[in-house]
């Protein structure tokens, strides 16, 4: 388990060195992505307002695009095999799989939210929210990986499925865009327990009010261990 209880301080180690890399990668390429991937939708408007020099904005545009576009390849192969041979990863991912109990949290998070329950659900090492949007960023990047790669080897594809591609493509990207911009901005920045920002993509760490009040199964798992 990736948990060390600095006692003092009390706070837990929410994200390893590593997860904190691959999560920095993760969201410079996706920035860069999204940036590039909807100037495409503006290309007219650039090239009005830059005229001569929109061809080398463009071209820069496309260039930093397939750049981004390898990292994130990268970045997520090297995740399936950190997941897969590292004990820290299998921890990760065991603790991230969905389960039954998630299914309750949902309907019992609802009932507090409408007042018709008294406390919240108490919730492990990762809420049924967080684990949606790990597993969405899997299903989100295999759709924009594989024809973000037909795309660049248009020459190798009927017209046909380029249009499904493309079409593909451009619906994930608008998904994982506005993902990334109205849900997880809000989980990890506008929301009030945790305003103006969680650091733990930073330091790595999550404090004791926040683990006792987001994830108090994880909590009581950690301290347990801890006094043994
Ligand atoms: C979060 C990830 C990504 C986002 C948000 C994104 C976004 C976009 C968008 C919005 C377009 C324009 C589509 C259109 O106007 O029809 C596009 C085009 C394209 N994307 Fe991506 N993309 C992503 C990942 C990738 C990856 C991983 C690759 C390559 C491995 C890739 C390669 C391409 C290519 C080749 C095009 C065709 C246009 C061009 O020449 O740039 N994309 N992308």
């Amino acid at each position: 388990m990736n948990t060390n209880d600095m006692s003092e301080k009390r706070k837990f180690v929410r994200l390893t060195k590593s997860q904190r890399i691959q999560h920095a990668i993760l969201f410079t390429s996706t920035g860069l992505l999204i940036l590039t991937g909807f100037m495409l939708q503006g290309e007219q408007w650039v090239i009005e307002m830059f005229g001569s020099a929109g061809d080398t904005i463009f071209w820069w545009r496309s260039l930093i695009h397939r750049i981004a576009g390898v990292a994130v390849t990268i970045i997520c192969l090297y995740h399936i095999l950190y997941v897969t041979f590292t004990k820290e990863g299998r921890s990760w991912l065991k603790d991230m799989f969905p389960r039954w109990r998630d299914l309750i949290d949902v309907f019992q998070n609802v009932g507090y939210m409408l007042g018709l329950r008294k406390a919240r659900p108490k919730m492990d090492r990762f809420t049924y929210l967080e684990k949606l949007e790990y597993f969405s960023v899997w299903f989100g990047m295999f759709i924009v990986i594989t024809t973000g790669i037909m795309m660049w080897t248009e020459y190798l594809w009927p017209k046909f499925y380029l249009d499904v591609a493309d079409a593909f493509h451009l619906g994930e990207a608008t998904l994982a865009a506005l993902a990334i911009i109205v849900g997880h901005i809000f989980a990890v920045h506008y929301n009030p327990h945790v305003y103006p920002m969680n650091r733990a993509f930073i330091d790595g760490y999550i404090k004791e009010d926040m683990m006792k009040e987001e994830h108090p199964l994880w909590y009581e798992r950690e301290t347990a261990k801890n006094e043994q």
